[in-house]
């Protein structure tokens, strides 16, 4: 048995799942219904933005993970209240903000990336933010030098210390002219945050147009605030003096539902995503249908499928939205192991995301990893010095191999692998599947899937 790792005990502890093992009997399809709740690349920044009102928020449909319980960490630390009941619904409060404990917020801010996007409200609230070593998966460099050029523009002061780093604003913060050199999502979610309380009018080019952003820019416009999105990657704020508490549903996770539906096509199986909106996955379902898996759009929610017959090979590009997201090629290329013929993926977002792929390997697929990417005359998003592309030779069968988890998508690849694999396999280190992926165990269990867990 793997000894429990301190990032996997640490994420367990928060999301309730004690097991750091799970040993799956593989081979069998998934099938049944899972419910996706709101997604974490937007629930996480709607409870950072209630720290900007001068009232209580109420955000609905929050997902029992990891980050969030990070996140709830922070805002106790500066003095928010953060009530949850049992259903989801969270009450934050925010009417006595005050100066945290540097312990406190570096215990917590080195598990996750979210503490960056504290830096406006704080500076709003405080006058002053200290940010530690921030965390999250380690899938490339993560610079912050696009939040801290745009909080500079803000008028933001910036020093390092050796405990990480110290904003403050002497003179306030005023509107700003920002281009991004990268439509960055966390970098337009600082822009987003930092402006809708600064002076004056702010505009920004090449923002991120994710819909978790326009979900947080709906939060943002029920706390009173003036934000246009305009065509071509343009977002004006117009600051105003104060915001209030919001209420608002949290739109479903994008990336858990494309994860549910590569399992149902790697395994074989048929899974009904309750929750799952086609409006905002319509790039995936169109791999989904190239690559031969089959899809019903209900009411409430999608249904994915393997139609039987040999899935077919795709070649695709990551890249940020509308495009097909970075977030989405680990699981699916679970899948293309199994597609007749050779596809091709080009992760152009981030410079190491394809470290799961080692893994793979040791389960029988035949992927090879190429550094500084492919060209490729069909290829449509201009390359990045430093994207990497996989070849994906299928169909090769898995076989059950003891894996552990490197990552949070890299990490349910990994199950999937394992849930596709004839026989055995013992995958180490799920805490940090815990960080994205609500009750993953007891969903699996509903699917049908043969396993086990362990400490
Ligand atoms: N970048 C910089 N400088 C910066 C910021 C970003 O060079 O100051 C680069 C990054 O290194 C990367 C690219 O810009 O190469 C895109 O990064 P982005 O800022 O868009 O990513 P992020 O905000 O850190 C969020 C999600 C990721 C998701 C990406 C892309 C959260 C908490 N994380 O990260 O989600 O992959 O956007 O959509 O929202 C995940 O959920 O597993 C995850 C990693």
């Amino acid at each position: 048995m793997n000894p429990l790792s301190q990032d996997s005990r640490k994420a367990a502890m928060r999301t309730n799942l004690r097991a750091d093992t799970i040993v799956i009997e593989g081979g069998k399809p998934l099938s049944g219904t899972v419910d996706v709740r709101g997604a974490k690349n937007l629930v996480t920044k709607a409870m950072v933005a209630a720290l900007l009102a001068d009232t209580p928020s109420v955000l609905r449909d929050v997902p029992a993970i990891a980050d969030v319980n990070v996140v709830t960490g922070m805002l106790g630390a500066y003095g928010v209240t953060v009530e949850s009941s049992g259903d989801g619904t969270y009450e934050l409060d925010p009417a006595n903000v005050e100066r945290a404990h540097f312990a406190q917020i570096d215990a917590l801010a080195g598990e996750s990336r979210i503490p960056i996007l504290f830096c406006g409200p704080l500076l709003h609230r405080l006058g002053e933010a200290l940010i530690p070593d921030l965390g999250g998966c380690r899938i490339g460099n993560r610079p912050i030098n696009f939040h801290m050029d745009a909080l500079r523009a803000f008028g933001a002061v910036v020093d390092k210390s050796y405990e990480g780093i110290r904003l403050t604003a002497p003179d306030g913060l005023r509107g700003a002219d920002i281009e991004l050199p990268y439509p960055s999502v966390g970098a337009t979610e600082q822009v987003l945050l930092t402006s809708v309380l600064a002076e004056g009018t702010t505009e920004l080019r090449n923002a991120a147009i994710e819909p978790e952003i326009l979900d947080l820019i709906a939060v943002l416009q029920k706390m009173g605030a003036i934000i246009t999105v305009e065509p071509n990657r343009v977002i004006f704020i117009e600051g105003v003096e104060r915001l209030r508490g919001y209420e608002h549903r949290a739109m479903f996770d994008r990336n858990e539902a494309a994860s549910w539906a590569s399992a149902a096509l790697a395994t074989r199986g048929d899974i009904f995503v309750v929750g799952a909106r086609q409006q905002d996955l319509t790039t995936y379902l169109n791999v989904f249908r190239k690559v031969g898996g089959e899809f019903e759009v209900r009411e409430d929610g999608i249904r994915f499928w393997h139609p039987g017959g040999d899935l077919r090979p795709v070649e695709i590009e990551t890249d940020v939205h509308p495009g097909f997201m970075t977030d989405w090629q680990q699981p699916l290329i679970v899948a293309l192991t199994q597609a007749h013929g050779t596809s091709v993926v080009h992760e152009t977002v981030y410079e190491n995301r394809f470290g799961f792929t080692q893994a793979l390997v040791q389960m029988g697929a035949q992927i090879t990893i190429h550094p500084g990417g492919l060209a490729s005359p069909t290829r449509r998003v201009a390359r990045r010095p430093l994207e990497q592309s996989a070849v994906i030779e299928g169909p090769t069968p898995l076989t059950g191999a003891d894996i552990h988890v490197p990552d949070l998508r890299g990490g349910f690849s990994h199950l999937i692998a394992a849930l596709t694999a004839s026989g055995t396999s013992r995958v180490s280190n799920l805490g940090l599947i815990g960080r994205g992926y609500e009750h993953f165990t007891d969903k699996l269990a509903g699917l049908g899937a043969e396993f086990r867990l362990e400490d």
